[in-house]
């Protein structure tokens, strides 16, 4: 269950009340979509109606790019902890590997319009990370936007006391990451798939040039055969292959069909089928960025 950018007032905290009712455990938030207090209030909410405990509920939290000098690592996640009126997340990761300027601007541009970047130290940031999950504030942490080359950087830095459990970027059936997957497989990190249903296509941070995934004609025709949606197949499609998905909806009907994907399986002929629709292009590109010095996507994987 994922947000992507800043929600309408309120609307987080139905989603998400829906999302638990439905069945969903794992919310994937960040303080960047401003609706920290929403997920709270709902987590809240459901452990006071005696339908779920907190220990029921898996929450990621993100470490924004404006915040990875190692010093500031602890008080935002505390921020973060004090926003969500939470003793600890249970996963805390690196939003992006790409760090900006620290301050109050979240996007911080010159008078130029640049962005402003900050010397980027993932290691010295990931050290802070373990701090946090020594203190008991995280319970695990991990990672995202990582090629394997920052991955890389990362297990081998010496004296790493924990490696990252997860990696989460895009994926989906038009772009399966079958590389970084396998690398991550190999490492026990766990891939944490992204715009599982190919995003909201929204043309401010979305690549429309890829065509809309969940019109694509195989997942509808498999879809047909199990009276399942696109989406469903989409979604089992990843669950399937080990790779965790957090499709967003804010639409109830929608965020419980999304959960509709555990009474059938994919034969392997299908899961074939499915990864041959890999088109190898991204969604979300992040291509304002491409000049920082940490831009991931430039790497094969
Ligand atoms: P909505 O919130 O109106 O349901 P992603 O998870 O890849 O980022 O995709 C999110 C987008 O997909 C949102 O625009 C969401 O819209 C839409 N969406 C979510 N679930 C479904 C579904 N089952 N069928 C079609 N569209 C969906």
């Amino acid at each position: 269950f994922s947000f992507s950018h800043q929600t309408p007032k309120g609307s987080c905290l139905e989603a998400v009340k829906t999302a638990i009712d439905a069945g969903y455990r794992h919310i994937d938030g960040a303080f960047v979509y401003f609706n920290e207090h929403e997920v709270g209030q709902a987590i809240r909410e459901k452990i006071a109606e005696g339908k779920i405990k907190r220990e029921d509920i898996f929450y990621c939290g993100k470490l924004w790019n404006t915040c990875h000098p190692p010093e500031l690592v602890r008080p935002t996640l505390e921020k973060t902890l004090k926003i969500l009126q939470l003793d600890y997340v249970d996963l805390y990761i690196i939003e992006l590997p790409m760090a900006f300027k620290p301050g109050d601007a979240l996007y911080p541009k010159d008078e130029n319009g640049k962005f402003i970047y900050h010397e980027t130290d993932l290691c010295a940031t990931w050290e802070a990370l373990e701090a946090c999950k020594d203190a008991g504030l995280a319970k695990s942490i991990g990672v995202s936007n990582f090629n394997r080359r920052q991955l890389e950087m990362i297990m081998n830095k010496p004296g790493l006391k924990y490696k990252p459990v997860s990696n989460q970027v895009e994926c989906h059936p038009y772009f399966t990451q079958p590389k970084l997957l396998e690398f991550c497989r190999q490492h026990d990190i766990v891939i944490v798939g992204y715009s599982p249903l190919g995003t909201s296509r929204d043309e401010s941070w979305v690549n429309v040039s890829s065509p809309p995934l969940l019109k694509d004609p195989v997942l509808n025709a498999i879809g047909k055969k199990y009276n399942k949606t696109a989406a469903q197949i989409a979604l089992r499609f990843n669950v399937q292959r080990g790779v965790v998905v957090i499709p967003k909806s804010f639409n109830p009907q929608r965020i419980r069909e999304n959960f509709q994907i555990f009474d059938f399986s994919l034969t392997e002929k299908e899961m074939k089928e499915i990864e041959a629709l890999n088109k190898n292009v991204r969604y979300v590109e992040l291509l304002m960025w491409r000049d920082h010095p940490e831009y991931p996507f430039n790497d094969e994987y």
